[in-house]
């Protein structure tokens, strides 16, 4: 059971995001990949319809006998990752959500923006981590629908993307943020485009290293951690392989075999 696979999904291929940061800790662990590319985006869909594209996923990587699931994407947590916990209860499955804890923690100006899809901040766990850990700052949120799309297509630094990203940072940068969350699997991408876009005294915070960490102690507790060597990852996509391939060597250092995922 040891070396049986860790099954790692998102909406596409914002998840490749914290499936790079699994991989830099934890390179014994063989990794499976699905990106829901066809139902792309999550962040513009209902909660019911996500809650069921997560049962989907879970029932996927049972049949490839995973040992433990790896939400990467915060809008398909924030609506499934209860109902899942639920349905697998003895089965080891980290979500993520935005990093709302360590940037109040990091914050001098007290004001903190988070860059979220429009599904992940109109959510009750969203307004329930904002009561628990942010009552002593300004917290400013701000969706940003068409993002993913674009990320999506392989563009990271076109100038509609420029636009439509300065258009979102506007009224974080106005109300005068000194750190912002990328709520988002898909937004860390954009790290070399943020930069040029903000002034580089704001820091920008995300939660991939940490969800990386908080797999490795699920699976230690249950003394579940692979000694390798690993298998090369696999990748599945309910959207076009072609494309998944094409833009996968852009955003995951290694080329792979890409499957179609029809369910
Ligand atoms: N990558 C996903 C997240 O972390 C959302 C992208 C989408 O809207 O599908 O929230």
């Amino acid at each position: 059971m040891r070396e049986a696979p860790i099954g790692v999904f998102d909406s596409g291929v914002g998840g490749l995001s914290v499936l790079a940061e699994i991989q830099r800790l934890l390179p014994n662990e063989s990794l499976l990949y699905v990106g829901d590319c066809g139902n792309i985006p999550y962040g513009e869909k209902t909660p019911e319809f996500i809650r069921q594209r997560c049962s989907v996923m879970a029932d996927f990587f049972v049949a490839q006998g995973a040992k433990a699931i790896v939400v990467a994407c915060n809008t398909a947590t924030v609506a499934g990752v209860a109902d899942l916990r639920r349905d697998y209860p003895h089965w080891p499955i980290v979500g993520m959500e935005p990093a709302v804890k360590p940037a109040a923690a990091a914050t001098r100006s007290g004001v903190v923006g988070v860059l979220a899809t429009t599904g992940t901040l109109q959510s009750a766990k969203f307004a329930a981590l904002l009561d628990r850990f942010a009552t002593d700052v300004q917290v400013v949120t701000q969706p940003c629908p068409g993002l993913v799309d674009l990320i999506e297509a392989g563009d990271l630094h076109s100038p509609a993307l420029r636009a439509l990203l300065g258009g979102y940072l506007e009224p974080l940068l106005a109300a005068g943020c000194d750190t912002i969350i990328l709520g988002c699997t898909h937004y860390p991408f954009l790290k070399p485009l943020l930069r040029q876009l903000i002034p580089t005294d704001i820091s920008l915070i995300d939660t991939g290293a940490a969800v990386a960490r908080q797999l490795q102690r699920l699976l230690a507790e249950r003394e579940l951690l692979a000694e390798g060597p690993a298998s090369p990852a696999q990748f599945w996509t309910s959207g076009s392989a072609q494309h998944f391939g094409n833009i996968l060597p852009i955003l995951w250092n290694n080329a792979g075999v890409v499957r179609s995922f029809s369910l």
